[in-house]
């Protein structure tokens, strides 16, 4: 998986070195509230070698983001399989520290365009409780639509949906 660059951000593949900082990020109930709840260390680790192995099987997964100004991991972002299912879904999780200055926005048109034009996708969707307005501020500022509540991982969720006709990604990268 090649590194990618935007304006400020780096995106790459997670190391064990990343273990930390990640858990700094999951073990912190305000930023993992609208997730399944905190992680332990061993659970963060398991997590690192499991976002490793999507890659290797799939081709696509979770970017580390590394903030270019002071070269901290600060998050994740990037494509997975949506919940026992064959759709592709964007996620992300951010340290708060770095929340509402518009990064994952810019981590996910990267992802959006890898999916459509690496990976030649149709369709990528997104979910987000309810109550998860941020989240669904990012999908719309990536121009996905909403288009049904549905019910994911054990819990209540608005599904948002883009497809690759609408797709504006290539005109922000
Ligand atoms: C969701 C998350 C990744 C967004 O990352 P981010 O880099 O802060 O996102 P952006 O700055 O690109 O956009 C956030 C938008 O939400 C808005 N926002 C944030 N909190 C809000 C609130 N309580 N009410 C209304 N708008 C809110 C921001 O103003 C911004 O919108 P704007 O650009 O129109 O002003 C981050 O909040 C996070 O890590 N949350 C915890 C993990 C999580 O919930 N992940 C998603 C699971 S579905």
């Amino acid at each position: 998986m090649q590194e990618i660059e935007t304006a400020r951000l780096y995106l790459r593949q997670f190391t064990l070195d990343d273990l930390d900082e990640l858990y700094r990020i999951y073990s912190d109930p305000e930023i993992m509230k609208y997730l399944r709840g905190v992680r332990s260390r061993e659970a963060t680790e398991i997590a690192i070698h499991t976002m490793l192995k999507n890659w290797e099987q799939n081709n696509f997964g979770m970017w580390a983001l590394v903030h270019k100004i002071d070269r901290k991991m600060i998050g994740r972002c990037g494509l997975a399989f949506l919940d026992k299912t064959p759709e592709v879904e964007l996620g992300y999780v951010l340290n708060k520290v770095y929340w509402n200055q518009g990064l994952v926005t810019e981590a996910s048109f990267v992802s959006l365009n890898y999916g459509f034009d690496i990976l030649h996708l149709d369709r990528i969707v997104a979910i987000a409780r309810p109550e998860n307005i941020a989240s669904q501020r990012v999908m719309q500022k990536v121009g996905m639509k909403y288009e049904k509540n549905a019910f994911y991982y054990e819990t209540d969720v608005l599904y948002y949906s883009i497809s690759r006709e609408t797709d504006q990604s290539k005109v922000f990268l």
